[in-house]
């Protein structure tokens, strides 16, 4: 009879996990760590749920945030985002789409005289953002809001951070299809060309925002010359695209209108 982790091996190549071998030796070191049956971690990844949901933790930036079905997964994409937010001065900032609240509650942890807002319109992911504002102890700082983009925002703030979903409805309909299962769809497309988010807040953005603030938006790697004309478009100054550490474009900042 084969020893559990070469069982475990043989199951998740069987199942079409990339790298098995590796995958095991993970999910046993976290089934030792955490207490829990190695043999039903190895069966929750044989159905591809990602290894954080099986962990509930995903680093990011500083921290190990809570992560479950109802977010996105923080990426080190948006690792950039927070990097290009800590160059500038704020005191106030507002997160739209926070999800996991990974940037915000970053930003928070990092400038600890800052305050900030994190809305989504998801009342799953803002209870985890809430947990995440307990991990990183920003939660005196930070006020979670359900709103549909600005909806139910009110003030203005020195700083407007997003990551919307931005893939487009054909791209989503392509991706692979444990993305799609274990993801939620409305953190990754807004449906249609991917832009409509950028539209919003190229829009109606500047209400929201200090003389002099800044917004900083993730953006797809091919979407930095249209986000970049949606915002010049619409009077927004200093516009500028932000490449990520693989030299391709991740973020559009730009300066409210006069
Ligand atoms: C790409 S995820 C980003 C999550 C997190 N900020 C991050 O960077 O990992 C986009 C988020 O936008 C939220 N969202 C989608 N449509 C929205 C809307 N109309 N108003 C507010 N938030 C929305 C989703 O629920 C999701 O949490």
């Amino acid at each position: 009879m084969s020893d559990p982790l070469s069982s475990a091996v043989v199951r998740l190549h069987e199942a079409g996990i990339p790298d098995p071998s590796n995958e095991a030796r993970r999910l046993e070191a976290l089934a030792i760590e955490q207490g829990r049956d190695f043999e039903e971690l190895v069966a929750r990844r044989a159905t591809h749920e990602p290894f954080s949901h099986i962990k509930g933790r995903r680093a990011f930036w500083n921290h190990d945030f809570v992560v479950t079905a109802d977010v996105l997964d923080p990426r080190p994409d948006t690792e950039t985002l927070v990097e290009a937010a800590l160059s500038l001065p704020f005191d106030t900032v507002l997160d739209l789409g926070t999800g996991s609240g990974c940037i915000i509650c970053s930003l928070l942890a990092e400038r600890t005289t800052t305050r900030g807002v994190g809305a989504d319109i998801s009342p799953e992911a803002l209870s985890v953002a809430a947990r995440n504002a307990v991990v990183t102890e920003t939660l005196d700082r930070l006020e979670l809001v359900e709103s549909d983009w600005f909806g139910a925002i009110e003030g203005r703030f020195d700083l407007i951070t997003s990551n919307p979903p931005y893939i487009t409805e054909e791209a989503y309909n392509e991706l692979d299809p444990t993305v799609q299962r274990f993801e939620p769809r409305i953190a990754l497309t807004p449906g249609g060309d991917g832009l409509a988010p950028y539209r919003l807040i190229a829009r109606d953005g500047a209400a929201y925002l200090a003389d002099d603030g800044y917004v900083l938006l993730e953006i797809g790697f091919d979407q930095g010359d249209s986000v970049q004309q949606i915002f010049k478009a619409t009077g927004w100054r200093d516009v500028a695209c932000i490449p990520d550490l693989n030299g391709k474009d991740r973020v559009i900042r730009a300066k409210a209108p006069r």
